[in-house]
């Protein structure tokens, strides 16, 4: 069957990029089985460890209990549930949105949000490193589309000036590379050419700013998206902006309007999560300390490190692919899941390895992620 992909699947295989998964129950240690073999979790984006909170069971299970599990409609039609609205309002008062929509994911919402505001006539300025639901939804709006160098700003000035665009979009926190994008430079350059600009903000919410110091609400981009897998620990994505452009989304967005509306438990999920963040503040502390103690143990012994930001999220660069599977093959048999990233995930001759530290794990985990770490490259 579909016999014109055969060259391509050969293709795929002979590089060794073939694709497989594993069954997998991430537990609540920093650890997790995979095929009923327990290792040490380096691959989850459970950053503050919110995914097995006993106060957000506690909370979805009571009204699952009431009120059962489903949203059973699209939110156009009979979906949109009293607590999809409340979460909405909440994140409006928290990060000074006008308006706000929720989606059952964040892909969904990057493609639907962007194919529904630019068209084929519309010009994209982009980071060269955005999430693939980013390109995916330019390329469903038919934009013409120019990536500016990663996190340079300088370089998307000269696009800018060169090409009129549309929109400028970027990640906060990038999710292969781990480092922070230049938010105040790329706004300003948006404030000064009049430019919309829209912020991924997938893996940064929760972890690169405090409950009394949310730096979107200052920066304020027209359109931000912040799905709820990460550091909330839940499923679903919201997207913020003026009341007139969520209007428009409205209007056109078919992966809102085309898809079942989001679990009213999940939206409840979500607010506890929201909860949690502010009155525990010491998971942030605990996963900061170990980012520090990571950056600083790494660094002592020449890891590649793709950046040294304060982020969870620490690529290794390896290079060359064969190379890069054989340093998980070998952090695996050492009891460590850590997953080999490669093209086209990440750029040819850039395979990696991308760990996520979160709030789980202990100083002596990263030390032997570290040590063996080292023993797998050298
Ligand atoms: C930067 C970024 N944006 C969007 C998404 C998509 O979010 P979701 O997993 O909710 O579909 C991801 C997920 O991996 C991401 O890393």
């Amino acid at each position: 069957m579909f016999p014109y992909l055969k060259k391509d699947t050969q293709n795929i295989y002979d590089k060794g990029l073939w694709r497989s998964r594993l069954t997998a129950r991430p537990l609540s240690c920093g650890k997790i089985l995979l095929n009923n073999h327990e290792y040490l979790n380096f691959c989850s984006n459970d950053y503050l460890d919110l995914s097995h909170h006993h106060r957000i069971k506690k909370v979805m299970k009571s009204h699952i209990q009431k009120y059962g599990f489903g949203s059973s409609a699209s939110p156009l039609l009979a979906g949109y549930s009293f607590e999809c609205e409340e979460l909405e309002k909440t994140f409006c008062r928290i990060l000074g949105f006008e308006d706000a929509l929720i989606f059952p994911s964040g892909y969904q919402a990057n493609i639907g949000v962007l194919s529904s505001l630019i068209t084929k006539s519309s010009r994209v300025i982009c980071d060269r490193f955005c999430h693939a639901s980013i390109l995916d939804g330019i390329l469903l709006s038919g934009a013409k589309i120019k990536r500016f160098k990663h996190n340079d700003s300088a370089h998307a000035a000269k696009l800018i000036k060169a090409n009129s665009p549309n929109l400028l979009i970027t990640e906060r926190l990038f999710s292969m590379e781990g480092d922070i994008a230049p938010l105040d430079e790329l706004c300003s350059l948006c404030r000064h050419f009049s430019l919309p600009f829209f912020v991924d903000d997938a893996h940064g919410f929760g972890v690169l700013d405090t409950h009394n110091d949310w730096k979107l609400k200052k920066i304020k981009p027209d359109i931000l998206c912040i799905p709820f897998g990460k550091a909330l620990g839940l499923n679903g994505a919201i997207v913020l902006g003026t009341k007139n452009i969520i209007d428009l989304i409205l209007q056109f967005c078919r992966s809102y309007r085309y898809s079942t509306a989001i679990s009213p438990a999940i939206c409840m999920g979500v607010l506890e999560s929201l909860d949690i963040l502010h009155q525990e503040e010491w998971r942030l502390e605990k996963l900061k300390k170990l980012i520090y103690h990571f950056n600083t143990a790494a660094l002592e012994v020449g890891l590649p490190l793709l950046s040294k930001d304060i982020t969870p999220i620490r690529s290794i660069l390896i290079g060359d692919t064969h190379k890069a599977v054989a340093v998980s093959k070998h952090l695996r048999n050492k009891g460590i899941y850590a997953p080999a990233l490669l093209p086209p995930t990440i750029p040819k001759n850039a395979s990696r390895i991308r760990l996520s530290l979160t709030c789980a794990h202990h100083i002596c985990d990263i030390d032997y992620l570290i040590t063996t770490l080292k023993e797998a490259i050298t």
